[in-house]
């Protein structure tokens, strides 16, 4: 079959609803998945050799982490080109291949698109040093002149979300010191002036780069972040996220308008006979700010965040899917769910805590908390249930079919993340949601790099992970692996599931129960007591064991046909 008719048979799959509306994504994160080559580090060759594996797992896209070239201060995020590869993950050919290979096994692919910054590397920004203030290359950027009588002080407040100011001072190249450039990430990822003619276009032009070679969409990245307030307002006293349910004017997150741009692209993705889509990471407000960027002329999909940071209790839990389902609801667009991405704490470990301490969301929340693994484990099995059974299309972790947890133990000569230096080696970052994937055998690198010479993986894989490889686990009923297997292809086969709404049951206190239409209900027992089943219900699947009475016992969810 060719490229051009599978993607003709992959869009006409579900012919009433739009796939993306339903799409179970799981989300690669390319250097830690496969290495083709053996030299440590995960490529397209390993992505491409794994590619029956997540085809047999059931997922219907896979988002593929920034694989452009890229000096990796942050790690693929600080992109010096768009439009190709970068050597460590192969060519641009390999890329194409993989794009062919993928959806001639059924699955759509999503690229990482950056729009808020570039490398420092990328031409544009070497351009832009070298030319005057004031210049067209500057205007591409966020240079500024300092404050204070000699230039000395930051333009204003700003600050980096890695930590530290979000300006960085340049020499001019007659040698004197000069402007400032700001940078909400690292120092070498300066922030592009969406003002800016040249960028607009520049990005429509990548985009349709990458569509040409059947890519099926764009995940974008930090999609809140594009337009700065006028003036470059200082931050005061403002927060994000926000302490209050008050509106909040922040001067470079969530702005008004930042809708004009998505809008913009929706009439692009919209030109192509298959549309492409979009999902966004928009860490913003509240549900009803993140449904702004869903408008029926915006974006398709947005990562629901809080879903992910609400605490494993029944009525947070409750009151995070109500609240996401009904800010959906208006602008029409299908909820996102998604419990860990190569940012946040894997929710093994997240769930493994204490659960009414503090918000679990960065390595550093979890230090000095108790921990209890075997929990962790059981109450990520049962959250994978539920959100595989919510309305909408849910985003699948690397490694989270695994049941894998974060590596808290990195030493800190591997830590590679800009966070912890940035930090002043006081937050370790996100290198232990990072770890390459065990696929196979006793000891690392776990089947991960070839057999025969390879190098070390990049970060270093636990002795413990002997028993999460996927062979291993395979043909293991009980494992995590075969659950995920069994909810997907549950997934595919029940018309219930994926886009359409819910309706809640009552439940005794710590337990969640809905129903889907026809014929579906999810439970999940968030309590410390045995919590029962429905009634003459059949049993599809459950996350654990269920008790000698046929009833749920605590961080236990199930899937039953009534
Ligand atoms: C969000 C990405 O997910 C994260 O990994 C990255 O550091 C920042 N955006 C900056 O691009």
């Amino acid at each position: 079959m060719t490229d051009a008719s599978m993607q003709a048979e992959l869009s006409t799959r579900g012919a009433e609803s739009p796939w993306w509306r339903s799409a179970v994504v799981y989300q690669v994160y390319i250097r830690s998945f496969a290495d083709g080559d053996g030299d440590g580090v995960g490529d397209i060759a390993g992505l491409r050799s794994r590619l029956p594996y997540l085809a047999a797992l059931g997922v219907d896209a896979v988002w593929i982490n920034p694989w452009y070239p890229s000096p990796m201060k942050d790690a693929g995020y600080d992109v010096s080109d768009f439009r190709a590869i970068e050597p460590v993950f192969g060519t641009l050919a390999d890329a194409e291949a993989m794009i062919a290979e993928a959806h001639g096994l059924g699955i759509r692919v999503l690229l990482d698109l950056v729009p808020n910054h570039v490398s420092d590397q990328h031409r544009w920004f070497q351009q832009a040093l070298a030319a005057a203030p004031g210049s067209s290359a500057r205007a591409r950027f966020i240079f500024r002149d300092g404050r204070g009588p000699t230039g000395d002080e930051p333009p204003n407040d700003w600050v980096s979300r890695f930590g530290g100011a979000a300006w960085t001072r340049v020499t001019e190249t007659d040698g004197r010191r000069g402007q400032w450039y700001l940078h909400l990430f690292t120092p070498e990822q300066p922030d592009l002036d969406w003002n800016d003619q040249t960028v607009q276009a520049d990005f429509e032009e990548t985009m349709h780069f990458w569509f040409e070679r059947g890519v099926d969409g764009f995940r974008i990245d930090v999609a809140h972040g594009l337009v700065k307030a006028e003036g470059l307002p200082d931050l005061g006293s403002t927060v994000w996220p926000p302490d209050t349910s008050e509106p909040v004017d922040h001067p470079h997150w969530d702005r008004d308008a930042v809708h004009e741009i998505y809008r913009k692209w929706r009439s692009l993705a919209d030109t192509y006979d298959d549309p492409r889509v979009f999902v966004a990471e928009a860490w913003v407000q509240n549900a009803e700010r993140l449904a702004m960027y869903l408008r029926s002329d915006e974006l398709h999909t947005a990562f629901n965040f809080d879903f992910l940071l609400a605490p494993w209790q029944a009525d947070e839990m409750r009151a995070s899917i109500v609240t996401s389902l009904s800010a959906h609801d208006l602008v029409g667009a299908p909820p996102t769910w998604v419990l860990s991405n190569h940012d946040t704490v894997r929710e093994v470990s997240r769930y493994a805590r204490p659960q009414d301490a503090r918000p679990l969301h960065a390595f550093n929340d979890l230090l000095d908390l108790p921990v209890d693994f075997e929990v962790g484990l059981m109450r990520a099995r049962a959250a994978a249930l539920l959100m595989l059974a919510l309305p909408g299309g849910a985003y699948i972790y690397q490694g989270a079919e695994l049941g894998l947890p974060e590596v808290e133990d990195l030493p800190e000569e591997v830590l590679q993340d800009p966070t912890w230096e940035q930090s002043g080696r006081t937050e370790r970052g996100r290198d232990g949601c990072r770890v390459p994937i065990p696929w196979s055998g006793d000891e690392p690198p776990y089947g991960f790099s070839p057999g025969g010479p390879s190098a070390a993986p990049w970060l270093p894989q636990p002795r413990s992970w002997a028993e999460l490889t996927v062979e291993s686990q395979t043909g293991e009923a009980a494992s995590t692996l075969e659950l995920y297997r069994s909810a997907l292809s549950i997934r595919r086969e029940l018309p219930a599931l994926g886009d359409g709404s819910l309706r809640w049951l009552d439940a005794p206190d710590g337990v969640m129960a809905f129903a889907r239409d026809p014929g579906f209900v999810c439970v999940v027992n968030f309590s410390g007591d045995p919590a029962p089943a429905p009634d003459g219900a059949e049993k599809l699947l459950t996350s654990g064991p269920l008790t000698g009475l046929g009833e749920l016992p605590a961080d236990t969810a199930g899937w039953f046909a009534c």
